[in-house]
C-alpha cells in the first residue's frame, strides 16, 4: 500500500513521541496536534520540527477533519477510553496511550465501542518492544528454561516531580507547586499504580501466551505523599489461566531510584533483566551444567539489533517500534495488541487495586472476550 495515513495526535506530553515518530514514517504524515493549555501546546509544536502542524484546543474540531485516519490517544491516563471512543465515533483508527483506562466500565464501554465500528485500535505497549524482548522469547522458544512456572516484574518509577503543571508545560512536585501558584494537580497526583501494570505485565503475557484469571493485591498505602494520596507501592499476586503464578511490583511515589525489570523461572533455567545496581543481565541454564550460578550477559548479545529509526526514539528503540508495529497492523488488518489483548494487560490492574481495598481478597478477572466482563460484580 502506498497511501499515508493523516495522524492526529491528542496531547501535548507524551503524544510527541508520536508527532517525532509519524512524521518520520513513510507511511504518515502528523497533520494536527491537540492540547487543552496554549501555551504548551504552541512549544510543543515549535519544538516539533514539524512544519504545517494544525494545532487544536478543541478535541471534537479535529476529530472533524476528514484527511485524519488516525488519533493517538496520548491525553490523560483517566480519559483515554473516553477519547478513544470519541475517535471511533468520527471513524478515526486509534494508537491509545497505556492503559486503556483507569475505569473497569470505562474499558466494557471501549470494547463494545471497537467491536460496534469494528475499526482498528491498539494499545501502545511499548514495552513490547524493548529490544530484549526477542532474546527472552528466543530463549522461551529454544526451551532453555524449560516449563516456565513462575515470573515477577517490577515497575519502581518516583513521579512526584510531575503531580502538578502550568500552563507551559512545567511540571512540580507539591512542594514546588505552593510556589508556582499556576501549577494545578495533574491526572497523576491520586491514582494507584497498580493501574499502571501494562509495561510490567504486558511483556510476560506475551512471552508466554498466557492471560491472568484472578489475583490478590496489597498496597502500603499513601505515606511518602499522603496530601497527593497515591499508595506508595503496591504488590499483586496473579494466577493464569496456565496455571503460571506472577508477582508484579508497581512503585510511582517512592524514594527509590527507578527500575523497570522482569525474571522468568523455569523448570530448565532462568532468566533475570537487570536491577538495581546489577550491570548486566543473567541467565542461568541447566543445560550448561548445575552449577547454582548466574551467567552474566554481554548486551550486544541480549539486545537485538535495532534500526537507524529505532535507534534514534525513546525508550531504548521501542517508541518508534510501537508506532511502527500499529502500522503494519493498519496494513495487515492484524493489531498486535488488540482490544482483546488491550483488555488482558489493563483489566488485571484494576482488579488489583479492588483486591488491595478488600485487604487482598482474591479477585477473579474477567475474560473481555466473553460476556463474563458485563458480570463485575463490586463497585
Ligand atoms: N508508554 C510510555 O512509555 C509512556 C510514557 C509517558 C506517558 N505515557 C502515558 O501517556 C499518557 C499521556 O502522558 P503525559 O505525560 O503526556 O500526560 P500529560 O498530562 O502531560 O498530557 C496530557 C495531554 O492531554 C491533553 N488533554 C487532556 N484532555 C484533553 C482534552 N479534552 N482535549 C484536548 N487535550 C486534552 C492535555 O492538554 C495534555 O496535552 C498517559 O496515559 C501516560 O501514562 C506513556
Amino acid at each position: 500500500m502506498n497511501r499515508r495515513w493523516g495522524i492526529g495526535v491528542l496531547g501535548t506530553g507524551r503524544g510527541m513521541s508520536y508527532v517525532h515518530a509519524y512524521s518520520h514514517h513513510p507511511d504518515t504524515e502528523v497533520l494536527a496536534l491537540c492540547g487543552l493549555d496554549r501555551p504548551r501546546l504552541e512549544a510543543a509544536a515549535a519544538g516539533s520540527g514539524v512544519e504545517g502542524l494544525s494545532l487544536y484546543s478543541d478535541y471534537e474540531e479535529m476529530l472533524r477533519r476528514e484527511d485524519i485516519d488516525i488519533i493517538v490517544v496520548a491525553s490523560d491516563g483517566t480519559l483515554h477510553a473516553q477519547h478513544s471512543r470519541m475517535a471511533l465515533d468520527a471513524r478515526k483508527a486509534v494508537l491509545s496511550e497505556v492503559p486503556a483506562d483507569y475505569s473497569y466500565e470505562e474499558c466494557v464501554r471501549l470494547a463494545e465501542k471497537v467491536e460496534k465500528t469494528g475499526l482498528r485500535y491498539m494499545m501502545a505497549e511499548n514495552c513490547l518492544y524493548f529490544p530484549y524482548i526477542p532474546t527472552l522469547k528466543g530463549y522461551i522458544d529454544a526451551g532453555k528454561l524449560g516449563k516456565v512456572v513462575y515470573a515477577e516484574s517490577e515497575y519502581v518509577h518516583d513521579v512526584r516531580h510531575i503531580y502538578y503543571r502550568d500552563e507551559q508545560g512545567n511540571h512540580y512536585t507539591r512542594e514546588e507547586a505552593q510556589k508556582h501558584p499556576g501549577a494545578k494537580r495533574t491526572w497523576r497526583s491520586g491514582i494507584h499504580p497498580m493501574q499502571y501494570i501494562t509495561h510490567s505485565l504486558g511483556p510476560l503475557l506475551y512471552l508466554l501466551d498466557d492471560r491472568c484469571i484472578r489475583v490478590s493485591c496489597l498496597s502500603t498505602g499513601a505515606h511518602t505523599s499522603p496530601e497527593d494520596g497515591n499508595p506508595d507501592a503496591e504488590v499483586a499476586i496473579f494466577q493464569t489461566v496456565r496455571g503460571r503464578v506472577f508477582k508484579i511490583l508497581i512503585a510511582h511515589t517512592i524514594a527509590h531510584p527507578g527500575n523497570s525489570w522482569y525474571t522468568l523461572m523455569g523448570t530448565r533455567g532462568s532468566v533475570e533483566t537487570t536491577r538495581g545496581s546489577a550491570p548486566r543481565p543473567v541467565v542461568y541454564f541447566e543445560e550448561e551444567g548445575v552449577t547454582h550460578k548466574w551467567r552474566e550477559v554481554e548486551w550486544d548479545d541480549f539486545n537485538a539489533p535495532i534500526s537507524e529509526e529505532a535507534a534514534a526514539s525513546g525508550h531504548g528503540g521501542s517508541d518508534w517500534l510501537t508506532a511502527d508495529a500499529f502500522i503494519q497492523g493498519m496494513k495487515s488488518g492484524a493489531m498486535p495488541v488488540d482490544i482483546y489483548r488491550t483488555m488482558d494487560f489493563t483489566i488485571p490492574g484494576i482488579c488489583a487495586v479492588h483486591s488491595a481495598l478488600n485487604n487482598g481478597a482474591s479477585v477473579e478477572i474477567p475474560d473481555f472476550r466473553t460476556d463474563a466482563r458485563n458480570e463485575w460484580p463490586e463497585g
